[in-house]
């Protein structure tokens, strides 16, 4: 298993090799033999180093990032500096833009590893793109492939270069999220360092039907990669109410999720939510759109779980059957829109669905009206 792991990372390296080798003047990235570093327990000092390692290593990053012009010199230039720039630039729009200080520069950095092309340093743009992509390839992808605790560590190695203190999570933060532990006086609460747990600290899943939680009082988020790219979606999630998802109401998606979360956590679900496929169909039709008999209709919005219909013998509300003997046409589509403008007596109030109206579509009402008004007694 391990033996295959190494193989497929040794191809996938020399096929990187393979396609940049040609375009690139010939730097030798020290690639001593990838071995697997233990992070348990690494203090922030071995942060730093293992990022450097890795910055020359595993990271392939000196094979660009070096004095020939390919990327910026990373290593010699004053980064600190740098990096102040980049975030006041107006031109950049990621999701640090206007922040300051080391936090700001972590997620500037982690914006770069995970998505290049968020803002491309003027000049090192793909050829023809007018420098709007990045060449640099995804470091958590393939071929490079840093793991969360390798990318932290990277991270600290170039926040410690711009001569600031790291603030990404140690490793042990990895093992043991600090979940319900009481935090200290002044102490921030340690980012959480996997999606799923993200997502559960900041509850998405009591609103949104996530991985089948079942809930709806926000559009369910399987597939959400087929309505908005990432940008919009982390733009639905730090101001929610900036666009309103349809047929939902303003306002209930918390709006201070941006201040709640660190960026690392907001990156998680990002790409968390990005990969989550649509959910499968299911057998019952109630989501597939206008039935088109009326006793789908009727089952659809369960008619007869409260109403005795065709021998359902419930009796929550009064029997329909024979029910054109009571009313007009117009006044049972009124009873099934309105049903709290009449009461029928000797029946509870308020505990017909109400929301019929957004429900029911024209076609679906003509056939429940039809069907009800030459239902026999
Ligand atoms: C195939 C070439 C290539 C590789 C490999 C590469 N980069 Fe880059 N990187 C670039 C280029 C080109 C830019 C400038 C364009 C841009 O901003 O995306 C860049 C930009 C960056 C930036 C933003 C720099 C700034 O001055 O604002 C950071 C940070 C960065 N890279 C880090 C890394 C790290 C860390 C690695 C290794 C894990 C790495 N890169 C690997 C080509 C590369
Ligand atoms: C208290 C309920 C609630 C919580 C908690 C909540 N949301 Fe929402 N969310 C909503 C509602 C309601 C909407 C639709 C209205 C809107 O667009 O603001 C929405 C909209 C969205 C959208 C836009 C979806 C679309 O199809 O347009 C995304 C993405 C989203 N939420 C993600 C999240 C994530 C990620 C979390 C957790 C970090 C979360 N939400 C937590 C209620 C919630
Ligand atoms: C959760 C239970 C429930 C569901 C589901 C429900 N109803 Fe009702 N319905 C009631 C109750 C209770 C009443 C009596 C109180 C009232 O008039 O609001 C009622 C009243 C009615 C009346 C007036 C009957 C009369 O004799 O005055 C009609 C017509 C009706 N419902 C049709 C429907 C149809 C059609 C559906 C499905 C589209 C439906 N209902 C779904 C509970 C329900």
């Amino acid at each position: 298993m391990t033996f295959l792991r190494v193989m497929g990372f040794s191809i996938a390296l020399l096929a990187f090799y393979a396609i940049f080798s040609n375009s690139l003047p010939q730097v030798e990235p020290d690639l001593s033999e990838p071995v697997e570093v233990s992070t348990d327990g690494l203090d922030m000092d071995g942060m730093i180093v293992l990022g450097e390692k890795l910055f020359s290593g595993k990271g392939t990053c000196t094979l660009c990032h070096n004095n020939l012009g390919r990327a910026p010199d990373t290593l010699e230039m004053d980064l600190a500096a740098a990096f102040a720039e980049r975030l006041a630039d107006p031109g950049y729009q990621g999701i640090a833009a206007g922040g300051e200080g080391p936090e700001a520069v972590e997620t500037y950095i982690r914006e770069s590893l995970q998505d290049p092309s968020a803002y491309v340093v003027a000049g090192f743009g793909k050829k023809g793109t007018n420098d709007r992509e990045s060449p640099m390839p995804i470091v958590d992808g393939p071929p490079i492939e840093l793991s969360n605790v390798e990318m932290n560590a990277v991270i600290a190695f170039l926040q410690d270069r711009a001569s600031m203190d790291p603030t990404v999570p140690l490793p042990s933060a990895e093992e043991a999220p600090s979940e319900e532990e009481p935090s200290g006086e002044g102490m921030v609460e340690a980012p959480v360092t996997d999606a799923l747990a993200a997502i559960g600290k900041f509850n998405c899943s009591a609103c949104h039907d996530l991985d089948g939680s079942g809930a709806d009082l926000g559009p369910a988020l399987g597939g959400i990669a087929n309505r908005m790219n990432r940008t919009a979606l982390m733009g639905a999630i730090l101001d929610p109410n900036a666009e309103i998802a349809e047929g939902y109401d303003e306002g209930l998606m918390p709006d201070d999720l941006g201040e709640e979360m660190h960026a690392s956590e907001l990156l998680l679900i990002v790409d968390y939510l990005m990969a989550l496929p649509e959910p499968e169909p299911s057998d019952e039709n109630d989501e597939e759109g206008p039935a088109t008999n009326a006793i789908d209709a009727l089952d659809n919005h369960g008619c007869g779980g409260c109403h005795d219909l065709d021998g359902s013998e419930a009796e929550l509300g009064p029997k329909l059957n024979g029910i054109a003997n009571r009313m007009s046409r117009e006044e049972l589509k009124a009873a099934i829109l309105d049903p709290n403008a009449v009461i029928s007596q000797g029946f509870e109030a308020e505990l017909m669905p109400d929301d019929f109206a957004d429900d029911i579509v024209d076609s679906e009402m003509t056939l429940i009206l039809d069907y009800l008004m030459n239902l026999p007694e």
